[in-house]
C-alpha cells in the first residue's frame, strides 16, 4: 500500500472512532437525563406510555390516575387516556387559565403543559403531577419539549 492509501485509511479509522464515541455519549446523555424512564423518546407514543400512563421508578404518579374518565371526571377537564389524549392536548385551550393552550405545535415555551410540569409562576392551580411530586425531571420535560418543537406529531 502506498503512503497516500495508508494515510487515507488512518484518517477514516480515526474519524469512525470519533463518530462512534460521539454517538455513544449522546445516547448515554439522553437516558441519564430521563433516569426514571430510560426508554423515553420524543414521540407521542413514547410520552403516552412512559409519562401519561406510567407510575415511574421515582414514585411519580401516572397522569392517568387523575386525567381519566374511568369512574370519575377527568381532572382539569383533560382526559389523558391513550385513545383520546392527543385530541385533549394539541391545540386545545386550557380550562384553568384563560388564553393558554395546552400544546402549541412548534412552540414548547408557550405550551401550557410545559408551564404546568415546570411549575412556572404564571400557572393557574398547582404544579403537575398534583400532590408535591416527585415531579418530572428536567430531562423528562426536555423530551416532551422536543416532541412539541418537532411539531407535536401524532407519532
Ligand atoms: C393527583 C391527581 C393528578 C395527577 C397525578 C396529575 N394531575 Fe394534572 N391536574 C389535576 C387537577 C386536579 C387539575 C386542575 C387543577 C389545576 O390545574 O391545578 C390538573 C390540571 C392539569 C393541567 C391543566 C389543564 C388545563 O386545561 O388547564 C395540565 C396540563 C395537567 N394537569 C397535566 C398533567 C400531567 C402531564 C400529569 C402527569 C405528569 C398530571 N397532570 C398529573 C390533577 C392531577
Amino acid at each position: 500500500m502506498n503512503i497516500r492509501t495508508a494515510l487515507r485509511r488512518a484518517i477514516l479509522g480515526a474519524a469512525t472512532v470519533v463518530f462512534a464515541l460521539a454517538a455513544t455519549s449522546c445516547d448515554e446523555k439522553l437516558s441519564d437525563l430521563t433516569g426514571p424512564t430510560p426508554n423515553l423518546q420524543p414521540t407521542f407514543t413514547s410520552i403516552q406510555q412512559e409519562i401519561f400512563n406510567t407510575t415511574d421508578a421515582s414514585g411519580r404518579l401516572a397522569c392517568t390516575n387523575c386525567h381519566s374518565n374511568v369512574g370519575r371526571n377527568p381532572s382539569g377537564g383533560m382526559n389523558l387516556l391513550g385513545a383520546v389524549s392527543y385530541a385533549n392536548l394539541v391545540g386545545v385551550a386550557s380550562t384553568g387559565k384563560p388564553g393558554a393552550v395546552r400544546v402549541i405545535p412548534g412552540d414548547p415555551d408557550n405550551s401550557y403543559i410545559i408551564h404546568k410540569l415546570q411549575g412556572s409562576s404564571d400557572i393557574a392551580g398547582v404544579r403537575m403531577p398534583r400532590g408535591n411530586g416527585p415531579f418530572l425531571t428536567d430531562g423528562q420535560i426536555l423530551v416532551i419539549k422536543r416532541w412539541i418543537a418537532n411539531g407535536a406529531p401524532n407519532n
